[in-house]
């Protein structure tokens, strides 16, 4: 497992960490248990990640606290109060109307498709990861998993090699233009 720096704290945590928001709350979105969420939790140090993303929001807290009981020493724990959302994110048609992305560009059907004909590239995931892990200025990427096999496949993504040029380029060339759109 990689080690980083994180951010301007001179804490050393491992380059996979592990957030507990998103999508998928740990599982608890789609009606994990607390316990199948503490068990993704314990998988994920395990496998050597030591960064661990929540907040109150996320209603994980407790589910986090669960999981490193007898091993706190041995976790970074990132936490914050509520984040309010300031306007909604772009959708694909407002970002072609502002003229961010070429419509010439993009296949509306499937725009992120020609990353999946890489043969080097798994899944859509796989792709995000290793987009992310490559970016100047990351430090940690997390992933964010109700699934001990995504956590897994995740890891092995986050730990592999950048994207081949050509995708990037490409990538490039639709979005280098789009200012601002969050995680979602
Ligand atoms: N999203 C935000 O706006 C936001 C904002 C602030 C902070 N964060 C922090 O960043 C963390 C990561 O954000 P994110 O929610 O955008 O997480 P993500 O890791 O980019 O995506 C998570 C979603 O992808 C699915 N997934 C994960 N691995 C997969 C795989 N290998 N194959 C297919 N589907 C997969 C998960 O469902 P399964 O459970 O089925 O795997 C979940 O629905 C959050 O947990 C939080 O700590 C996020």
């Amino acid at each position: 497992m990689g080690r980083a720096r994180l951010g301007r704290t001179n804490l050393d945590v491992s380059v996979a960490s592990i957030g507990t928001g998103g999508f998928s709350r740990l599982g608890q979105e789609y009606g994990a248990t607390a316990g199948e969420s503490v068990r993704v939790l314990r998988a994920a140090m395990d496998e050597g990640i030591d960064f661990i993303d929540t907040a109150a929001d996320y209603r994980t807290e407790e589910i986090v606290a669960k999981a490193v009981a007898g091993r706190r020493n041995s976790v970074v724990i990132a936490t914050r109060n509520q984040v309010y959302r300031k306007g909604t994110e772009p959708t694909g048609d407002e970002l072609t109307a502002s003229g961010e992305v070429d419509p010439a560009d993009l296949d509306p059907g499937r725009p992120l498709g020609f990353m999946l004909d890489e043969p080097s590239v798994r899944s859509l995931a796989d792709a995000c990861y290793r987009f992310n892990r490559h970016t100047p200025g990351a430090d940690v990427i997390l992933t964010s998993t109700g699934r001990i096999e995504h956590l897994r496949d995740n890891i092995a993504s986050i730990n592999s090699e950048p994207l081949p040029g050509p995708v990037l380029d490409r990538l490039h060339k639709i979005f280098g233009r789009v200012e601002s759109v969050t995680a979602e």
